[in-house]
Order: structure tokens, then sequence, then C-alpha cells
């Protein structure tokens, strides 16, 4: 069967909807739950203004719809600047291998821009789907790290890594 291309295009002032419909309960489950209309706003200036990184609308090749998001931008991880990559992809378009394909995308892209080695990914312990994009996406397991996602809020997450020089 031939696998379904996607692109990915930069985040955009129009995508703001996007950002809605990834919001819901079902959508932010290993995230800590929806966020406010306040927080979100700020999180698509953030998308669209991001200087170091690239977010991007994910679309289907063939006919151009939007399925999800995903992206790359800096954290320091354990004393060095590295690049952190995460994803979503709506409802309707889940369990077709869309999310692997956009995550091998955004290796390139992080690839491409040059500026560091590692890629990483910190999708929590029992997020089954997302670690699962890791793994077919080429990621190494490294281990697990403690995150507090929101103040107080602490998760389990798996710390997978791309090396984009290897
Ligand atoms: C994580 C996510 C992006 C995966 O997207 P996807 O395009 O469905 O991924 P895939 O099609 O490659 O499926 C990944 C795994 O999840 C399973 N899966 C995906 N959608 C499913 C569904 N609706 N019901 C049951 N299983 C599902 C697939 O069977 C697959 O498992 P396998 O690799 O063991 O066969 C998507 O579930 C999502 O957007 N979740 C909410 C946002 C989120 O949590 N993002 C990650 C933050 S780290």
């Amino acid at each position: 069967m031939d696998e379904e291309q996607v692109e990915l295009r930069p985040w955009s002032d129009g995508d703001l909807w996007l950002l809605k419909r990834l919001n819901s309960p079902e959508m932010t489950e290993h995230l800590g739950g929806p966020e406010s209309e306040e927080r979100l706003a700020a999180r698509h200036r953030r998308y669209a203004g991001l200087e170091r990184g690239c977010m991007y609308r994910v679309e289907l090749a063939a006919g151009g719809e939007t399925v999800g998001s995903i992206g790359y931008w800096e954290r320091e991880w354990r004393g060095e600047p590295v690049w952190e990559t995460g994803w979503g992809v709506l409802p309707e378009f889940q369990g077709r291998g869309l999310a692997a394909r956009a995550a091998r995308a955004v290796v390139e892209a992080a690839r491409a821009a040059g500026r560091h080695r590692y890629l990483h990914a910190f999708p929590s312990v029992d997020h089954h789907a997302s670690n699962s994009v890791c793994r077919k996406a080429g990621f190494t397991l490294l281990g697990e790290a403690e995150f507090e996602y929101r103040k107080g809020h602490w998760i389990t997450s798996n710390d997978w890594r791309f090396d984009l020089q290897g």
C-alpha cells in the first residue's frame, strides 16, 4: 500500500483554529488538560514568531487537508541546548501513521537548521501512541525523566533522542 505523504507548512496567523481543535480534553489528556483562551492565544503568537526552531501545520500532500501540528524548538536539557519536538494529530486522522511521517519530516527540518546535534521528544511513559511515534520515526529511548508540566503537577516522561549527525 502506498504511504500517505504529509507536508509541513510553517505556522501562520490563520492557524489559531487548529490550536483550538488540538486543545480539547481528549487531545490534551497527556499534556495536563486544555489551556485557557489567553494561554492559547499566547501559544499561537509564540508559534508564529519562533526565532529558533519552527512550528508547522501538517497537511496531506494529496488534497492539502490539515491533519495536525508539529514543530521543533530550543530548550536546555542536562546543561546543554538541544532541540525538542512535539506533535498532535486531529482525532479523525489518527491511526494512519501520519504522526510518524510528520516526525520524520521534522527530523529533516531540524537537521537542516544545523544548530544542535540532538532532537529530543518527551512523551509521558503511559502515552502509547506518542511513544510508538518516537520508535517508528527512529528515535532512541534513553530513559525516564520527571517534568513539572503545570505548577505542582509532575509527570514521568520518556526521553527519546534523535542524533541529527548520526
Ligand atoms: C500521539 C498522536 C500524535 C499519534 O498520532 P497518529 O497519527 O494517530 O499516530 P499513528 O497512526 O502512528 O499511531 C500511533 C499508535 O497509536 C495507535 N492509535 C492511534 N490512534 C488511535 C486510535 N484512535 N485508537 C486506538 N489506537 C490508536 C496506533 O495503533 C499506533 O499504535 P502502534 O504503533 O502500536 O500500532 C495522536 O494520538 C495525538 O495527537 N494525541 C494527542 C496529542 C498528544 O498527546 N501529542 C503528543 C504529545 S508528546
